[in-house]
């Protein structure tokens, strides 16, 4: 039976490959709705990037809803440096068909669950937590209707990408990351331990883009322009391909291992706000909340990728 899922990205190139594979994999994956939030760039291109990715993809049916603009008591801090000025530079930015809905994202997140079955909607946060972390603090009784959430973001021995202790996603909202994980509903989380793995190295990028077809052309374009920022700060072959590591997860969960941890999220400290604190060697008695991933079949994700990518141009 098919996840049904709600992606709540700030597209970004990563988070838009996420919605392509997410699209190609109707067997595994129900798409619900697309929500998005502040992060990578502010929220009024983040709305319109995954709409145009639903352009791309050809499915102007998906719902796209707008969120949160800023954290939830902290003014956004964005990722142009990485991302570009419209968050998916590598392509160009156009004004899609597909619509935005009317409703808030937080009152579309909860309204849905509310309404569904208990433990039977997966949440897919790959950008920063405000939206879900929002919908939670405003709505608790939505927490019995989520099966589990799966999310990119934190980091344990990779250390930070933003600050020397903090990864960008957790470290644009912590608070919204803290109601996160204190909710007591399962979390998966693909931090940059294992998102630093997928390298989406040049071989890769040129397999994608001999696929020939508008979305896999689009893909390639993206990561070529998503790989110069990281291949410089990391000399890696490639950037990683942080955020499709979640929706790969769920498609192929055999492809990654990890082990059930406590992850805490600092919020006080000026030096390592945004902190994920994994207790991976189990020293405190602190809740086991979190799948913590910690490797994956990079060569296995990037033939899924792939293999998927591929169906855009049945
Ligand atoms: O740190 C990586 C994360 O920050 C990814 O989700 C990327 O899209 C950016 O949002
Ligand atoms: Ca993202």
């Amino acid at each position: 039976m098919a996840h049904k899922i709600i992606i709540d990205c700030d597209p970004g190139q990563d988070d838009a490959v996420t919605l392509f594979l997410a699209i190609a994999s109707p067997e595994e994956l129900d798409l619900l709705g697309i929500t998005t939030v502040g992060g990578n760039v502010p929220l009024e291109l983040t709305q319109r990037n995954a709409r145009q990715m639903c352009d791309i993809a050809g499915r102007f049916d998906v719902p796209v809803y707008a969120g949160c603009s800023a954290p939830m008591h902290r003014p956004l801090q964005t990722a142009e440096m990485i991302h570009g000025e419209t968050g998916i530079n590598g392509i160009d930015a156009i004004d899609p068909q597909t619509p935005l809905q009317p409703q808030h994202a937080v009152d579309y997140i909860i309204d849905t669950l509310l309404a569904a079955e208990d433990n039977s909607i997966v949440l897919v946060p790959t950008g920063p937590l405000t939206n879900i972390g929002t919908a939670i603090d405003r709505e608790p009784a939505i927490l019995p209707k989520i099966e589990q959430i799966v999310l990119m973001g934190g980091a344990m021995r990779e250390g930070g990408n933003r600050t020397p202790s903090a990864e960008f996603n957790i470290l644009v909202d912590p608070e919204a990351a803290d109601i996160v994980f204190r909710c007591g509903r399962p979390i998966t989380q693909m931090g940059l331990d294992v998102s630093h793995q997928v390298l989406s190295t040049r071989d890769r990028v040129d397999r994608i883009k001999a696929l020939g077809n508008p979305v896999a052309a689009a893909t390639a374009a993206m990561l070529s322009f998503f790989d110069r920022y990281d291949t410089e700060k990391y000399t890696s072959k490639g950037a990683p391909l942080h955020d499709p590591c979640t929706v790969a997860y769920l498609i192929k969960p055999e492809l990654f291992a990890g082990k059930l941890c406590n992850v805490s999220i600092e919020t006080q400290s000026e030096l390592t706000l945004g902190h994920t604190a994994v207790d991976f060697w189990y020293v405190t008695d602190r809740p086991r909340n979190t799948n913590w991933i910690h490797s994956v079949d990079a060569d296995g994700f990037y033939d899924l990728l792939i293999e998927r990518l591929a169906r855009f141009g049945d």
